[in-house]
């Protein structure tokens, strides 16, 4: 897609991931509309990216209210403003023994990283498919093509993400509107704080920066792909997992081993 002068609205702007997309979307002309819950962090990014030349706007929301996604894309196009691209980039994880997930935990990660983008897709798909053009963005995880051992229900999650991406770009064939998947590896963010990124170098976990990532899913947008897997021996784990999963089950059973004691480590705290 050409960013020039396009409006692209983000969530998870204020992560570690969706702030370095935002920086980047803005450097190559696109107006970013900043959606995540804390405004403060949502300002301070949306001053930066003016101070530097570029066009942001907050719109602030709870992506785990029934009516959030509905009301964002309203906020999104008030005024008959042209929408042409929604990333979806915020998520939520949980590293830990599945046997120990709450309720709570499993809605929150399922509302955040599958119903949310899903909602914000459909709601978006009225103007895209009005104006003929418009790409949606979801930010799913090497996760979800790899069941992974202690992120059990965030891996089902990206599965789930990645499946619905699938789906939607092959029933919107024709229509303009694309979709493109991007599934980076472990990042150095906020999300991996604590246990996990303790469990990332102990096990040495290949790790990305998440300016990397984010000028990876901006060029995949402007390149119109439709799939973008980040790092090397993942992208090969991802084919391989996909013909021979007894091999990687070997190879996770070791890791899943050298994890446990960090997972067991995050339910005691
Ligand atoms: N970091 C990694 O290792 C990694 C690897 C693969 C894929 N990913 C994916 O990349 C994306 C970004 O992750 P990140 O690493 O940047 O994580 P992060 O730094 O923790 O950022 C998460 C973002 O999601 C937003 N968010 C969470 N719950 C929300 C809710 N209920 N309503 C609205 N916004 C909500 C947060 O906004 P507020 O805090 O302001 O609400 C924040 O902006 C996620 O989809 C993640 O699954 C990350």
């Amino acid at each position: 897609m050409k960013l020039a002068n396009s409006r692209v609205l983000l969530t998870g702007a204020s992560g570690g991931i969706g702030k370095e997309v935002a920086f980047e979307l803005a450097a190559r002309g696109a107006e970013v509309l900043l959606s995540g819950r804390r405004a403060t962090a949502l300002d301070n990014i949306a001053s930066s990216i003016v101070h530097l030349g570029g066009k942001a706007r907050v719109l602030t929301c709870d992506l785990t209210e029934p009516s959030a996604a509905e009301n964002l894309i309203a906020r999104a196009t008030e005024d008959g403003l042209r929408l042409d691209a929604v990333v979806n980039c915020a998520g939520v994880s949980h590293f830990g023994l599945f046997e120990n997930m709450s309720r709570p935990q499993l809605d929150a990660i399922w509302q955040t990283n599958v119903t949310a983008p899903m909602q914000l897709a459909s709601a978006a798909l009225r103007p895209f498919k009005a104006q003929r053009s418009g790409l949606i963005v979801n930010v799913g995880s090497i996760f979800g093509s790899i069941g992974f051992p202690c992120f059990t229900a965030y891996s089902a999650s990206k599965f789930a993400l990645r499946g619905f991406s699938e789906a939607l770009r092959r029933e919107l064939a024709g229509s303009g509107v694309g979709v493109l998947y991007v599934a980076p590896r472990y990042t150095r963010t906020p999300i991996n704080e604590g246990a996990t990124s303790r469990m990332a170098e102990a096990v040495s976990m290949k790790q990305d920066e998440p300016q990397t990532v984010a000028r990876i899913i901006v060029d995949a947008m402007q390149a119109q792909r439709r799939e973008r897997y980040l790092g090397w021996p993942e992208r090969f784990f991802v084919k391989l997992n996909a013909v021979f999963p007894r091999l990687v089950d070997k190879g996770l059973r070791e890791q899943g081993e050298r994890m446990r004691p960090f997972a067991l480590s995050q339910t005691l705290n």
